[in-house]
């Protein structure tokens, strides 16, 4: 094998490796959004869908009132009316139990309106067996008829996967509830109503070079009424209008019925965490058209305009300056500074004449107002269909900036498409591989398909993504995160209980990538050849300039051990030491397993090179990280 490190084939885009963020498995409501509390408002579709009577309730002690569209955000609200003393209780069950951790503190808060006062809230936590584990009084200080935000906060004593929140109303009296609220305060940067840490570190951990949010089919809504709307995301969250997630039930393989957005997470907050992740934000907003893959709502040519001007409006409410409406919101929320939005998707999976046809009418806007901004376009899902090819055609012609291509494909797929980008026009549209994910066919364990194998076809596929980098600007792994209670699709990146992260083979491959990306493409080859499965090794190679580094990965898809004499052509010392670091395993079939130990995990290892040749031997299905000073 020949690497040249001396000649630069492209240079890599510095924000190439990012994550694709959607709540789907629970990823935002039970999972990084970090509130405890399920149905928090009483607005599900059932409205004491999460809560549960602790007696002893007499007719008339509990009431939801809905305000319709005096306040259409946030209708209902619970009323509580007591005629004796003895207390009356409700148990919020949280997302499939509440984590909760010894010697951690919570803040519980509500907003309440006192129709008649003398109604004290004794609040505790309770583990998985009843116990109390940690309890605080809230004393309504507000005597009169108005609403008022008021918090109170404790500790647990025990740490517990699955505890439920208890609120019992002592003494008598009427009081009007909303917006019931337990979080914890070891947040993501100590953030109030935040995002789990743990989870958003390890989002860090990939030094993501950017985020796109929030899908997706969330994006698009079972139908255009439940599309995600980011005008309803963003102000205060008591404000947020709650609607159901399109991965309510109908796609679920454990039933999520129970599955909402509360949008906690909103779009004020997907800047801050991109922003915090040191990642360019990457909305993508509806164009117009519902889910193909459940109906064929779309809105009438001449009635886009809205949907439009939400596009403008969210590049003002990103980028604008604070004396304008979205820009000031912004500032309102506590970030003056513009978020610096570069690029906005229009559409997801959306397809047909009709995708092509609304996308016009984005483009043309965006690109009057706001030629700065580079437009994403989905070109869909079967890369070998006639969607696919119809789209790529047509968004070609418009001059599309960035084209958006999805893959969800088998092993063999993915390691015949390491060649995928070697031809694709170099003077045209740049390629977001925007979602992508090996899915093994032989894994019985659905939960687990994560595997081994499918993580080595994502390997060596992406080192083609690698070495193509002039062409695909942007790759990301979908979906992100699910938790293990409450998933509708599967294989995903991370795994999540209500304590834990657990990283799976597919995420140390996306790691090895994104924190090892290099500045610059250099030649890799093996008699003239790009290492694309000839003898079972894929390779890509790049230099970093800013740390000195060659940077090799080799991906070993064969059953044996191959050893590989590498030529270092350009490095300047004759003979010197190479940092390695190897993912492997036997079985095609190994996952990393929530709760024990992972089976795939990266080992560290060193190398020696002599008279500019590294012999290096690559083990059986292994992904080898080389690297070593220029
Ligand atoms: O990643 C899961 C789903 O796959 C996304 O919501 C959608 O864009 C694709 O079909």
């Amino acid at each position: 094998l020949v690497v040249d490190v001396n000649t630069s084939l492209a240079k890599v885009n510095p924000n190439m490796w990012g994550v694709f963020f959607e709540d789907i498995n629970m990823g935002a409501d039970g999972g990084i959004y970090a509130e405890l509390v399920k149905n928090r408002s009483f607005e599900f579709f059932r409205p004491m869908m999460g809560w549960k009577n602790l007696g002893p309730v007499k007719e008339g002690n509990y009431l939801i009132l809905n305000r319709q569209m005096s306040n259409a955000g946030n209708p209902r609200y619970l009323r509580v009316d007591k005629k004796t003393n003895t207390a009356i209780g409700l148990r919020n069950e949280g997302f499939r139990g509440m984590g909760v951790k010894q010697g951690n503190t919570y803040e519980f808060s509500v907003w309440y309106r006192q129709q008649k006062p003398g109604i004290t809230l004794r609040v505790e936590l309770v583990d998985s067996a009843g116990t109390v584990i940690g309890k605080t009084e809230l004393k309504t200080t507000q005597e009169n008829k108005q609403w008022r935000y008021q918090e109170v906060s404790f500790t647990s004593n025990k740490t517990d996967q699955k505890a439920n929140l208890q609120i019992w109303f002592e003494g008598e009296g009427t009081i009007d509830l909303d917006m019931i609220s337990l979080f914890p305060t070891d947040t993501w940067q100590g953030r109030k109503n935040g995002l789990r840490a743990d989870m958003v570190q390890t989002l860090a951990d990939l030094k993501p070079g950017f985020i796109r949010f929030p899908g997706g089919c969330i994006v698009e809504g079972f139908d255009l009424s439940q599309r995600f709307q980011w005008k309803k995301t963003v102000g205060p969250i008591e404000n947020r209008q709650l609607i159901v997630n399109r991965w309510n039930t109908e796609f679920a393989h454990r039933l999520t019925p129970d599955y909402f957005q509360t949008f906690g997470l909103g779009f004020f907050e997907y800047f801050q965490l991109a922003e915090d992740l040191g990642a360019e934000p990457l909305p993508i907003l509806n164009c117009g058209m519902a889910c193909q893959f459940n109906s064929a709502e779309v809105v009438p040519l001449d009635q886009l305009d809205e949907y439009v001007q939400d596009a403008l409006d969210l590049i003002e409410f990103a980028n604008g300056a604070v004396s304008t409406k979205w820009g000031k919101l912004r500032a309102d929320m506590g970030h003056s500074a513009p978020f610096n939005l570069k690029m906005l998707g229009v559409g997801n999976e959306n397809w047909g004449p009709q995708y092509v046809e609304r996308l016009k009418v984005f483009q043309e806007a965006l690109k009057k107002y706001h030629p700065e901004i580079e437009i994403i376009a989905s070109s869909g899902t079967d890369p070998e269909g006639e969607r696919f090819q119809y789209l790529d055609k047509e968004l070609r012609a418009m001059k599309i900036d960035i084209i958006d291509e999805h893959f969800y494909r088998d092993p063999d797929w993915f390691l015949s498409n390491a060649k995928r980008y070697d031809n694709y026009d170099r003077q045209g549209a740049k390629i977001f591989a925007g979602e992508y994910a090996s899915h093994s066919k032989n894994n019985k364990k659905p939960e687990y398909r994560n595997n081994w194998e499918a993580a080595l076809s994502e390997a060596a596929f992406l080192t083609g993504v690698e070495r193509n980098a002039d062409v695909v600007q942007l790759a990301s792994y979908a979906p992100l995160f699910a938790h293990i209670d409450g998933w509708q699709w599967t294989p995903d990146l991370i795994w999540v209980d209500n304590l834990n992260v657990y990283v799976t083979p597919s995420y140390h491959v996306q790691k090895i990538f994104s924190t090892n990306k290099g500045t610059d493409v250099v030649p890799l080859h093996s008699n003239g050849a790009t290492l694309t499965g000839e003898n079972k090794i894929y390779g890509s190679a790049v230099v970093d300039k800013q740390s000195n580094e060659l940077i090799l990965k080799i991906v070993n898809i064969g059953d044996s051990a191959k050893e590989l004499a590498i030529d270092l052509r350009g490095i300047k010392k004759a003979q010197g030491k190479a940092t390695v670091s190897v993912l492997r395993h036997d079985d095609p079939l190994a996952y990393n397993e929530v709760g024990k130990a992972p089976s795939v995990t990266p080992i560290e290892s060193e190398v020696n090179y002599k008279g500019k040749k590294l012999v290096y031997t690559a083990s059986s299905q292994s992904v080898n990280l080389i690297k070593l000073k220029l």
